[in-house]
């Protein structure tokens, strides 16, 4: 099937072989980038970046460009009608109207996602919030696939602020598919967030090792207070080894380095986060000494602020002007595609791929709220019903299907009450055993007993854990 007509929200909207297929045409683009000027002629794409963008702007624009398309753009909410009030929805619908593709970028985790379920058009995220930043992976993986001939059994390291570092977790759960063991070394406070491990695992078949810990730091050497996740692709290799072996694995080199800078902008100052951190780890000429970094390619989405080096910039390993400058290629082969100007068949079907495993979703739309403050579902509740993906029973886990950010609800209720009448209508823990006894398409779920008082439901006798 084609990705004509397609959006590209997260990297579950493309397969493997289909983003191996972007690769194949964005090298034939970039051995003649001056001879595509009628890809896309007479076709519109609308740039809408309503957070600061120097290269993933600029990339997309030149991109349009030079397949001899036109460009529309906005570059500041305060700018457009969002800052009337209007909602992401009715932009989606008006811009969708005007342009025949879409590329956003906007503060809110699950935003694109709004855009792409009301634009008509296709959709490409460049950005929402710390949720994904897929376009970037894209040139990521085909910076290290041109370095490294392969995507297959990478070892690569991510560094800095994997919390709000929205290219980490495209690119976390990019390599997870292609069979890479990622280690993480987050600046303190900054770890990679649990529901992002959750979905490594549960989706993409991972297992996940800690090698140090706060009082063991030194386990973990490099990577100290780190995770490792290991891929079924190298079953068990670094998982069943003891603390010690895993200093002898990172001897033997690691693929690449994906340093980040800390998204001042996205941080809670509510939870002390606000502070300038002097124990931001830093990637300079002394840590690239380290055996395990002999052979490894220096890589950076940028910005960047204090956490590399300049003196880097001419050492061979350093990739990131060329991860920028491959931006351009890459999302020409992307834009064409989604056009259908480009064609390219990878199996599947239209609807696009289906990546990880099928939940049960839970959408009456009450009950239960996104707990994540920066979800595009909260803060457009007017016309967004929340919905979730069912991930577990125990704990009754729920994926928001916007942001992905989990939420542990402590009620459940049947919508099959018993006998149907009104006294027997009643909330139990989730932790009881009506979790197992209610069927999944008569749950109904409650974040407080408040709200399920509020909807008539009584305290059942297990309503306590
Ligand atoms: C990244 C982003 O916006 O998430 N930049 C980019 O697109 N190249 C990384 C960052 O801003 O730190």
């Amino acid at each position: 099937m084609s990705l004509a007509g397609r959006s590209v929200v997260t990297m579950d909207d493309l397969s493997n072989d289909e983003v191996e297929a972007i690769f194949s045409v964005a090298d034939e683009m970039s051995d003649s980038l001056h001879e595509q000027s009628s890809v896309c002629q007479g076709k519109i794409m609308a740039s809408l970046f309503f957070e600061p963008s120097t290269r993933t702007r600029m990339s997309f624009e030149a991109a349009m460009l030079r397949l001899g398309g036109q460009v529309i753009t906005a570059v500041d909410i305060g700018a457009t009608s969002l800052a009337k009030g209007e909602s992401i929805a009715d932009m989606a619908r008006v811009v969708g109207s005007y342009a025949d593709i879409i590329v956003i970028r906007h503060p809110w985790e699950g935003s694109a996602k709004v855009v792409a379920d009301y634009a008509g058009v296709p959709v490409i995220n460049a950005g929402d919030g710390g949720h994904e930043h897929p376009t970037q992976t894209l040139l990521d993986l085909y910076t290290i696939k041109k370095e490294r001939k392969s995507l297959r059994g990478l070892k690569v390291a991510l560094w800095g602020d994997l919390k709000y570092g929205r290219t980490v977790h495209s690119l976390a759960y990019a390599l997870a598919r292609f069979g890479a063991t990622i280690l993480f070394r987050p600046a303190p406070g900054l770890e990679i967030p649990d529901h992002v491990v959750r979905k490594l695992v549960t989706e993409y078949g991972g297992e996940l090792r800690r090698y140090g810990t706060a009082e063991r730091p030194e386990a973990g050497g490099l990577f100290s207070l780190d995770a490792i996740y290991v891929t079924p692709s190298t079953p068990h290799q670094l998982a069943m080894m003891p603390d010690i072996s895993l200093q002898v694995e990172l001897e033997k080199g690691v693929d690449a380095i994906y340093v980040t800078r800390m998204q001042r902008e996205r941080r809670d100052t509510a939870k002390g986060e606000g502070e300038i951190r002097r124990d931001y780890p830093v990637v300079d000429k002394r840590l690239l000494k380290e055996k395990t970094f002999k052979e490894t390619l220096v890589m950076h989405p940028l910005p960047r602020v204090d956490e590399l080096a300049y003196e880097l910039d001419a050492d061979p390993r350093s990739m990131y002007f060329k991860q920028a400058a491959r931006g351009v290629p890459v999302r020409m082969a992307l834009i064409s595609l989604l056009l259908g100007s480009r064609k390219v068949d990878t199996g599947g079907d239209a609807k696009g791929p289906r990546i990880g495993k099928s939940h049960h979703v839970y959408d009456r739309g009450f009950g239960v709220r996104c707990q994540n403050r920066n979800c595009v579902s909260v803060n457009e509740e007017k016309y967004i019903k929340p919905e979730f993906k069912i991930v577990s029973l125990k704990p009754l886990t729920l994926r928001c299907v916007y942001c992905e950010h989990e939420t542990f609800p402590k009620y459940v209720a049947s919508a099959e009450w018993h006998e149907g009448t009104l006294k027997s209508k009643r909330y139990h823990s989730s932790e009881s055993h009506w979790i197992k006894k209610i069927r999944p398409e008569n749950l109904i779920i409650f974040d407080s007993e408040s709200e399920a008082q509020s909807r008539g439901f009584l305290p059942g006798k297990h309503a306590e854990s």
